[in-house]
């Protein structure tokens, strides 16, 4: 099986177009995704739409997902996330968040194994930060591989005889995963990369080589934050895209 994992496209529809036109998602069996499909962003009724035609994709919620589709307040917000929250519940339809709505909590056991989740194993809104962190979430997880998003950091923590390391993923890599290791993989994110680098990434996921292939694309930086000035939403949301943070 060829998994497609992808997480926190947060409304940024030219990352995601541009994600959707690439060569390299082609011949994937299925579409692992980590969450965060709307937030900060400009277009999050043209995002929901599109990623309502992929098939076969496993889904879990993100914390914007939550406060967007009005199960959450955004009090706990910062404020550009906060403003860019409600902006978007006024633009949302009224289908788009009928299906925000109902994409599921997570952890989500996908097989026997994997795992999705936004955040951490034990709890969906939690970040994984640190190696501190990564080991609670890795008590919680039940399968050997748990893919999760939220943090839009790209790596991989492994754990091996109870020794847990770090592997960053900066550039296009492969990696073989070893069966007798636990990993919690992180895609980065499609629509607002925060590792200073701002093209988006994801991983595909070859459960038969059991090889991971970590994957970053450009797109159209410039026309994302055009939009985002148009709409009035904070100049930070725009700033932030250009320098990956
Ligand atoms: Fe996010």
């Amino acid at each position: 099986m060829r998994y497609l994992v992808f997480s926190d496209i947060h409304s940024n529809f030219e990352a995601f177009e541009e994600f959707l036109r690439l060569k390299k998602i082609k011949g994937i069996d299925a579409y692992l995704f980590l969450g965060d499909l709307v937030g900060y962003g400009p277009n999050p009724n043209e995002v929901i739409t599109s990623f309502r035609k992929i098939k076969n994709v496993h889904s879990v919620r993100g914390n914007h997902d939550k406060v967007i589709a009005d199960l959450e307040s955004s009090s706990l917000f910062n404020p550009a996330a906060a403003f860019s929250a409600e902006w978007s519940k006024v633009q949302i339809s009224e289908e788009n968040l009928l299906f925000l709505k109902n994409i599921p909590k997570g952890p989500l056991v996908v097989d026997h194994f994997i795992t999705i989740c936004h955040g951490a194993t034990f709890d969906e809104d939690y970040y994984i930060f640190s190696v501190f962190e990564a080991i609670e979430s890795f008590k919680f997880m039940t399968t050997s591989i748990g893919f999760f998003g939220h943090t839009h950091f790209p790596l991989i923590y492994y754990l091996r005889r109870e020794k847990l390391d770090i592997v960053p993923l900066n550039d296009d890599t492969r990696i073989k995963l070893d069966p007798n290791t636990k990993y919690l993989i992180n895609p980065g994110s499609i629509g607002q990369p925060r590792d200073k680098n701002p093209a988006s990434s994801f991983i595909i996921f070859d459960s038969d080589k059991r090889e991971i292939q970590f994957i970053r694309y450009p797109y159209e930086v410039k026309k994302t934050q055009k939009k985002i000035r148009e709409a009035g939403l904070p100049e930070l949301l725009a700033s932030r895209l250009e320098a990956g943070v």
